[in-house]
């Protein structure tokens, strides 16, 4: 058992801090003791919702460097946008080198950053400062993958032989803030986005449980990417009515489509494949994860709308637009799914209460920034590869420097 408790402090009070919040309820050796985000009434309003939730006596912080510097502080959630993560990271890193604070580990969402050379900046800054890192991939800790994958390979591969492919889809109608629509903020469009889950899923659900991920190591990446949707001159329009004038479709648009192919080579010597897709032209429900692994005499398949709870709203029943059935809600009458218990379903539970226990008892976690640099230089080939028309083997020339056009507001769809 570990000695005590973690005491956790958050950047960024956002959309997906909150979504951590409610999976803290679900933890049950770490305390929410912190918040910092550049409004400080945002922040407090996190704080708020900390104590609320009774996740943790939460108070909002006037820097990063003081939220590090407080010895309530054990670790840190970095759940700010794409565009502040090295300078979150520098100035994390910054206070632990003037022997300001101590840290057991940092927690870092998706992506780890906007391209390759910016995620190995971090992953150098955390390693440099001699932190624990974990890379925040729910998706690999959602219950459905996790036990989906162990049975099948238990069971399946075991005796009829390994998986031969995994697919994977996350899809929506489009992210809910300005910042994610602009390549240059972002880092791309979807792609960047959200490939980010389909292309890591795959190749989890293609590794063996217990075996390292460099045992599936890709091989070849064909990327393709698209604009279905926002573009359409009304839809550029409407967008940037909604996400204001700095969101122009019309002249420096992101991908609203992208599919990925990943050849992956097997320690075993065998050839396998990962395909996914990821879509902000979905309109469905709302937010639509899957995930399937396919080997010689079995399958898995998994779709997060696929609930088991339904509700039904006759047209007399005219709310409020809302999310409360499910992220990314669409709509609001007729027979629509309700995905119950959000933060368990999409991973964010085991994931959180995963990284904790890692950082309490100073093991290297599942997943760690290294993971997230991996995924980094496939999203990035994903991009060359569009941007080229071709198959390319893993790693390409040039990626380390690369920056997909999507990012520098030059892609033509
Ligand atoms: N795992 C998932 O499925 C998932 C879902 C959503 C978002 N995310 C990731 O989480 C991160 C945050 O996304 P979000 O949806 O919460 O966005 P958001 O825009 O809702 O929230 C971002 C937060 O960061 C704060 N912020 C602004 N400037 C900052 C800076 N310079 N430094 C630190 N914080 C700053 C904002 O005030 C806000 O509180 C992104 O990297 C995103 O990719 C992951």
């Amino acid at each position: 058992m570990p000695e005590k408790r973690l005491g956790v402090g958050f950047i960024g009070s956002g959309f997906n801090a909150r979504f951590h919040l409610q999976a803290f309820q679900a933890v049950r050796d770490a305390d929410v003791l912190g918040v910092w985000s550049p409004n400080r009434q945002h922040a407090e309003e996190m704080a708020a919702l900390a104590r609320r939730l009774d996740v943790g006596e939460a108070k909002a912080f006037p820097s990063i460097a003081q939220l590090v510097t407080d010895p309530a502080i054990d670790a840190v959630w970095l759940c700010g946008p794409n565009f502040a993560r090295v300078e979150n990271v520098e100035e994390i890193a910054d206070t632990i080198a003037r022997g300001k604070g101590q840290l057991k580990g940092i927690a870092c969402e998706k992506p780890l950053a906007r391209n390759v050379a910016e995620a190995k900046r971090v992953a150098e800054l955390v390693t440099q400062a001699g932190i624990a890192h974990g890379y925040l991939e729910n998706q690999a800790f959602a219950p459905a993958v996790v036990q989906g994958r162990a049975i099948t390979w238990a069971r399946g591969a075991s005796l009829t032989g390994r998986p031969y492919l995994a697919r994977a889809a996350e899809e929506h109608s489009g992210p809910h803030m300005p910042w994610f629509w602009r390549g240059e903020l972002q880092g791309g469009g979807v792609l960047n986005d959200m490939m980010c889950h389909s292309a890591l899923v795959v190749r989890h659900l293609l590794t063996k449980p217990g075996a390292p991920s460099s045992s599936v190591r890709p091989a070849r990446v064909t990327g393709h990417i698209a604009s279905l949707k926002w573009t359409r001159p009304e839809y550029a329009k409407r967008l940037q009515q909604m996400m204001g004038k700095d969101v122009d479709y019309a002249k420096a648009p992101a991908e609203d489509f992208a599919s990925v192919l990943i050849e992956f080579a097997a320690d075993d010597g065998a050839t396998v494949l990962g395909e996914a897709t990821t879509s902000w032209s979905f309109v469905g429900p709302g937010l639509r994860l899957s995930a399937e692994l396919l080997g010689p005499e079995y399958s898995m398949a998994w779709n997060s709308l696929d609930s088991g709870l339904q509700l039904f709203f006759s047209r007399a029943v005219k709310g409020e637009a809302g999310e409360d059935l499910v992220e990314k809600q669409n709509a609001e009458i007729g027979l629509m799914p309700v995905v119950a218990g959000e933060p368990a379903v999409y991973g964010y539970e085991a994931e959180d209460r995963h990284f904790v226990r890692a950082f309490l008892k100073g093991e290297p976690p599942e997943l760690t920034f290294d993971d997230g640099v991996e995924v980094v230089k496939l999203l990035m080939t994903a991009y060359m590869s569009a941007e080229q028309g071709k198959t390319l083997d893993f790693p390409p020339k040039g990626l380390e420097a690369f920056v997909p056009a999507v990012a520098k507001g030059a892609w033509k769809p």
